[in-house]
């Protein structure tokens, strides 16, 4: 996670500013680990766009905005903050809910999603989703109901709680796993504006598509790395 650094401001005229710094921003919007048309049929390329280079930018510019007035808070990474959230002064906390939320949350579901391969999830993942939910299709149709069943807008989970279970859960607005103590294998956006361009209000169709492009290869390696 970028922390946070400080250089030299230099003037037009080449002199060296007395007290003059110019800050690099605390957070920084991820780079999309593919492109933008990668997820197609399933996601359209226009929607992956805007969602990554608009919705996402305005979460991190408006998180750095607000962290610009707490600096001894610009050192942790944002998964660190939304955990640290009943210590953080009052006057952070609704940005790091809103703003750090949506920035962890999109910089987790772009890992998690990748060009559709027909995989199913490998190694201690698919023998863990076997154990908890009775296979791969009962948790796939656990998850969209979560997702389905988020009033207006939210997210919906796989999450590992404190003794080690996994849980399907759904989360309001940008409510984030890392502030409820959890962690989290992957996570489906249900806001409208992961899906409105090419599914307009039908959600139930923009969760098949996106069964379709989650990248179980990833999500399973990422699983193993969590040492649960
Ligand atoms: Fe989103």
């Amino acid at each position: 996670m970028t922390r946070r650094q400080v250089m030299t401001g230099i003037l037009a005229g080449g002199a060296v500013a007395a007290g003059a710094q110019a800050a690099a921003p605390a957070f920084t919007l991820p780079k999309l680990p593919y492109a933008f048309d990668a997820l197609e049929p399933y996601i359209d390329a226009r929607t992956m766009e805007i969602h990554h280079d608009k919705h996402h930018q305005a979460y991190v510019d408006n998180l750095n905005k607000a962290i610009a007035a707490h600096a001894e808070w610009a050192k942790y990474p944002v998964e660190e903050l939304l955990g640290k959230f009943s210590q953080l002064p009052e006057g952070l906390k609704t940005a790091v809910r809103n703003q750090g939320g949506g920035h962890a949350n999109h910089s987790l579901f772009w890992q998690v999603l990748g060009k559709p391969t027909g995989k199913a999830p490998q190694g201690r993942l698919a023998r863990d989703i076997d154990r908890s939910f009775g296979g791969l299709p009962q948790f796939q149709s656990k998850l969209k109901a979560a997702a389905m069943g988020v009033f207006g807008s939210g997210w919906a989970w796989l999450n590992i709680d404190s003794e080690n279970r996994l849980l399907v859960e759904a989360s309001a607005n940008q409510d984030s796993p890392w502030m409820m103590q959890r962690k989290s294998v992957l996570g489906i956006d249900v806001w409208e504006h992961a899906y409105y361009l090419k599914y307009q209000n039908r959600r139930a169709e923009y969760l098949d598509a996106i069964l379709h492009v989650l990248d179980w290869a990833a999500i399973s390696h990422r699983y193993e790395q969590m040492g649960k």
